[in-house]
């Protein structure tokens, strides 16, 4: 079930041309994949991207996505709703937001949502494209209510990219701040420089620029899209993605980065992000991109990101679907450190629990033939070297391999060695620096065809599909230089 030649006509037919027979075909093929997850939001056919409008409102979490149901292409999208009471269980709502009005008719592309009284308001790019394939983008706004009726509204919240900015303007964020409403915003220079612009508004209808966002020296490439500003412990947070960022100003190996930046205080009169971090890395995996973060009724900030990265080819893409988002994070500052955990609710995931524990040495099997639907836990000693083999097959052949070295504080992913390398041209390893001369404590979570792995409590996080074949579920520990121990769980389905 397969379309071979994605042309721009078909990407961009509308939804109600393609048949229920279509649909039916695709939904069979998708569903008979051994790569689809139990716990990840993942589409039920075509492609998911961005995370869009996380929040909370009348009682219930609610999380969107970008959609492309039709294939595994970036084609005409929408926004596809999510609802939750408990952050991992989540509720199939339907369609949120279809390109149906004249000012997203080419998209509803990504944005955040914010509960004002009894009402959440979604804010989105509309993409439209005019007879010569000329870009247009307006940002909109939609109301939805307790019922989860949606309505659009009819006039753009901001109707063009002000002077002096290019098409390639959108993603808006909109957020409470000093009694008024602000909304950030990806942009681009005539120049082609990325920036991040506010705007300002008491009534949501009515907005107006502010400027630019001051918040680095360094330069931020061609574009910056899905620019997401959160408080922790008042300090400012930008969780951004500069496209085309000089690699000798970060170092970084996906196609484009997902990076952010911890400031000291944030100035409304200036627009300044008052003493910056250097741009980091928000992950040190192969897939993680779009971050949207949110500050939840319950104090905590939390995280979403798309596992996926634009212009790549993924193995599944020849079943007919692409890409999940991640796990929900929550956010913390150490140090002026982003610390990212996954929140406390997936423990309600954990089934039966395993305890493991011996001396480093020769290859060991930690876990046989179940399903790659686990949390594992495990702590190394200082001064330890070795390997941890995730889906890995009975021999050993193929896996994905963790390699460490405590003594040094560095790791580095390998997925050479997987039964289906893909985007071999961005490398095949990622590497972690982590505290020296001091214990590791991992806590990975594996899903089928993707592997979150958090170190240290979050000092640093790596999000990274792999596909193994149906039988590779083994689990092989390998080093030298001490005791390590651990807990396995299996987890429960979710969605
Ligand atoms: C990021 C992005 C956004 C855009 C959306 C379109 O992945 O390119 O900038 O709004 O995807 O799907």
């Amino acid at each position: 079930m397969t379309i071979n030649e994605w042309t721009r006509a078909l990407r961009y037919q509308s939804y109600d041309s393609w048949s229920i027979d279509y649909l039916e075909k695709l939904t069979q093929s998708v569903q008979q994949s051994t790569w689809r997850m139990a716990y990840h939001i993942q589409p039920k056919t075509g492609l998911l991207n961005d995370p869009n409008g996380f929040s909370f409102f009348n009682g219930r979490w609610h999380l969107f996505y970008q959609a492309y149901p039709f294939g595994p292409v970036h084609g005409l999208k929408s926004w596809y709703h999510l609802s939750s009471t408990n952050l991992i269980d989540w509720q199939d709502e339907g369609y949120g937001l279809l390109p149906d009005h004249p000012m997203d008719s080419h998209g509803v592309y990504s944005g955040t949502a914010i509960a004002v009284e009894d009402q959440l308001l979604l804010a989105y790019t509309g993409n439209v494209r005019d007879e010569n394939w000329e870009r247009l983008t307006y940002q909109m706004g939609a109301w939805m209510d307790k019922n989860n009726q949606i309505q659009k509204i009819n006039q753009p919240l901001i109707p063009a990219p002000p002077a002096g900015y290019t098409t390639h303007f959108r993603d808006p964020q909109v957020i409470r701040y000093a009694e008024r409403y602000l909304l950030i915003i990806g942009a681009q220079t005539n120049q082609e420089e990325g920036r991040v612009l506010v705007y300002q508004s008491d009534t949501l209808t009515d907005w107006e620029l502010l400027g630019e966002l001051q918040f680095t020296d360094q330069s931020l490439g061609f574009m910056v899209e899905c620019p997401t500003l959160v408080f922790i412990d008042e300090k400012p947070v930008l969780i951004f993605c500069p496209q085309g960022m000089d690699k000798n100003d970060l170092a970084y190996q996906n196609i484009y980065p997902n990076t952010y930046i911890v400031g000291e205080s944030f100035d409304l009169e200036t627009l300044t992000i008052h003493n910056p971090s250097p741009i980091q890395n928000l992950d040190e995996g192969f897939d993680l991109y779009a971050t949207q973060g949110f500050c939840a009724p319950d104090g905590r900030i939390l995280s979403v990101g798309w596992a996926g990265l634009p212009e790549i080819e993924y193995p599944t893409d020849r079943e007919g679907w692409a890409h999940s988002l991640s796990l929900i994070r929550e956010l913390s500052l150490k140090d002026n450190r982003l610390y990212q955990q996954p929140v406390k609710e997936y423990e309600n995931l954990r089934q039966n629990v395993q305890s493991f524990n011996g001396e480093l040495s020769d290859l060991t099997c930690i876990k046989g033939n179940q399903k790659n639907t686990y949390e594992l836990e495990i702590d190394l000693p200082k001064a330890t070297t070795g390997t941890l083999y995730l889906f890995a097959d009975q021999t050993n052949k193929h896996h994905l391999a963790l390699h460490f070295d405590t003594k040094h504080g560095k790791m580095i992913l390998d997925r050479s060695q997987t039964d289906e390398p893909f985007a071999q041209a961005f490398g095949e390893t990622r590497s972690v620096d982590f505290t020296a001369n001091q214990s590791l404590q991992l806590q990975i979570f594996a899903d089928q065809s993707i592997c979150e792995i958090f170190v240290n409590n979050g000092e640093k996080v790596l999000t990274s599909r792999v596909f193994p074949t149906e039988n590779a579920h083994h689990l092989f520990l390998e080093g030298q230089g001490g005791h390590y121990e651990g807990n396995i769980w299996n987890l429960r389905s979710a969605l």
